[in-house]
């Protein structure tokens, strides 16, 4: 047993399951970048079985990143296992995660097979995937639900026969710390060549608990292995956050006596990349990255923290990447200077006319704001239309009256494949009527199941950021859109929503 904990990252995988959540190819580059910049062991990049877009996702990402290994979801099956290793042929560092739910539940009443057969199925899949890559990760999904003599059946059959990795989820959320540290404890104890593998935790957050649970399954189970998404993104509740994990361990390393390699300094960008990309807004009292996490109000905790710092604070903000927040252009800043703080932020452009979009974008906002903040930067790049000029629909401008007493009316231009068109409507206020002026032309029909509007950089000069979620025969998607004026914003949010809801829906549902 290793005393480093091994942090698994799935906020690609299985954060990208949350309704609303999913992203594109390059956004999903983008955000792997980053995570190599936190240093994260292992990046799960997707499901590559799952769609044609998540089978190139994986591939890209498996190509790109050098440091992490990269890992694709896969079902227990020869086909899905296959795709997985053809899409993660070019990394240096590859890892095939199958699965097949092991409770009584789920045998019957989804996968309707007998034990039998799952333990078979474990067994053959495993035996597959062990000949195209070296790094084979099992899990039996809804474990912790499972039959005890059962689990220690499958898990012992798919060590022998090559698991690397074997990974507990508690896939609904159910468990509580002690119970669930005593149940990867009592499972490597009783399987007789547990001792072969590494030890994962998998916590879904249903009761609030997948930190906890998590930290339980390390220090009374002996896991090494933590698998958590950024800012806890993930389908229902969530999944166990990353930040709050990796910042329990490091700060509290008396206890857990554990190694981590992650560099927490790019926890809060990669926190805010996540945020923005994905719409899923971060909310304030958020344990290391909510806006007031290191905020102190109460004069007395004021005064205290200006005497002696660790009187109220037991983790520094710079360790978590909070002082990063600082002016980095403004409307002089020149191409080069752009270039320069894409580079750092981790955004790749494919090519010259990319960036010269995106840097028309970027003087456009510098014109109408005068400190640009990386944060200010991400929020136009998570534009997908700045990037992506093959978008359905994009924005061109918008007026609108309100006032006092009367009902407001706005006037939408946007593109439609190119061709400029206009919408106009009244409303119960203008960001209702500028949305009604795009649906009077576009007709969707969909239903706005979100509507949220927070200040990217915290006063009322900085931008205003607008998710847009619509739901429409079935399919949730977010739509993300910024601009100092917050009608803008809602405008550009619903017709980056509108251009994901116009994106194939091919994909297979992970626990389908
Ligand atoms: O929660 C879960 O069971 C999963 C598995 C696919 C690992 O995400
Ligand atoms: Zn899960």
């Amino acid at each position: 047993m290793t005393d480093k904990l091994i942090i698994f990252d799935t906020t690609l995988r299985d954060g990208e399951q949350s309704p609303g959540a999913s992203m594109t190819r390059d956004e999903k580059l983008r955000i792997a970048r980053q995570l190599e910049r936190l240093k994260v062991d292992v990046i799960e990049a997707g499901f590559a079985a799952s769609s044609n877009g998540d089978f190139e996702a994986v591939q890209t990402i498996a190509k790109a990143i050098k440091d992490s290994t990269i890992c694709s979801l896969s079902r227990a099956n020869d086909r899905d296992i296959s795709r997985a290793a053809e899409a993660l042929k070019g990394a240096n560092n590859a890892r095939i995660h199958t699965f097949i739910a092991t409770s009584a539940l789920h045998m019957e009443k989804k996968l309707r097979m007998s034990p039998d057969q799952v333990l078979e199925q474990a067994k053959q899949s495993v035996r597959f995937a062990r000949n195209l890559v070296s790094e084979i990760e099992f899990s039996p999904e809804d474990g912790y639900r499972s039959d005890m003599d059962f689990l220690c059946r499958v898990i012992e059959t798919v060590i022998t026969e090559g698991a690397t990795t074997i990974n507990v989820p508690d896939t609904v959320g159910y468990a509580v710390p002690e119970l669930y540290g005593n149940f990867i404890k009592t499972l490597r104890e009783r399987v007789p060549n547990s001792d072969k593998a590494i030890w994962s935790v998998h916590c879904h957050n249903d009761l609030g608990m997948a930190v906890a649970n998590s930290l339980a399954g390390v220090k009374i189970g002996g896991a090494r292995q933590v698998e958590c998404t950024i800012n806890g993104l993930g389908e229902r509740a969530g999944n166990c956050s990353l930040e709050e994990i990796v910042m329990a361990v490091k700060t509290r390393k008396d206890y857990f006596k554990l190694e981590l390699g992650i560099d927490t300094r790019q926890i809060v960008a990669a926190s805010r990349m996540v945020s923005q990309t994905t719409g899923f807004v971060v909310q304030p009292n958020k344990a290391v990255v909510g806006a007031n996490a290191f905020a102190h109000a109460s004069g007395i905790h004021q005064d205290g923290v200006l005497k002696a710092r660790d009187t109220y604070e037991i983790m520094r903000a710079e360790d978590v990447g909070w002082s990063a927040n600082k002016i980095v252009l403004g409307k002089l800043s020149g191409r080069n200077a752009f270039k320069q703080r894409l580079q750092d932020l981790g955004v790749e452009m494919q090519s010259e006319s990319e960036i010269n979009t995106a840097f028309a974008k970027f003087k456009e906002l510098a014109d109408r704001k005068s400190e640009i903040f990386d944060e200010d930067i991400l929020a136009l790049l998570s534009e997908e239309s700045v990037l992506n000029d093959n978008e359905q629909f994009a924005f061109v401008s918008l007026s609108q009256h309100s006032e006092t007493g009367e009902r407001p009316q706005a006037v939408v231009v946007f593109t439609v494949a190119g061709q400029e068109v206009r919408g106009e409507s009244d409303g119960n206020g203008p960001v209702d009527a500028s949305l009604k002026a795009i649906e009077s032309h576009v007709k969707s029909g969909a239903e706005m199941v979100l509507y949220s509007v927070n200040a990217i950089s915290g006063s009322t000069e900085s931008q205003g950021e607008v998710t847009v979620r619509l739901q429409n025969s079935g399919r949730v998607v977010n739509g993300v859109g910024a601009d100092p004026d917050i009608v803008v914003a809602s405008a550009k949010a619903y017709l980056a929503a509108l251009n994901k809801l116009q994106s194939k829906a091919d994909r297979v549902a992970a626990q389908g």
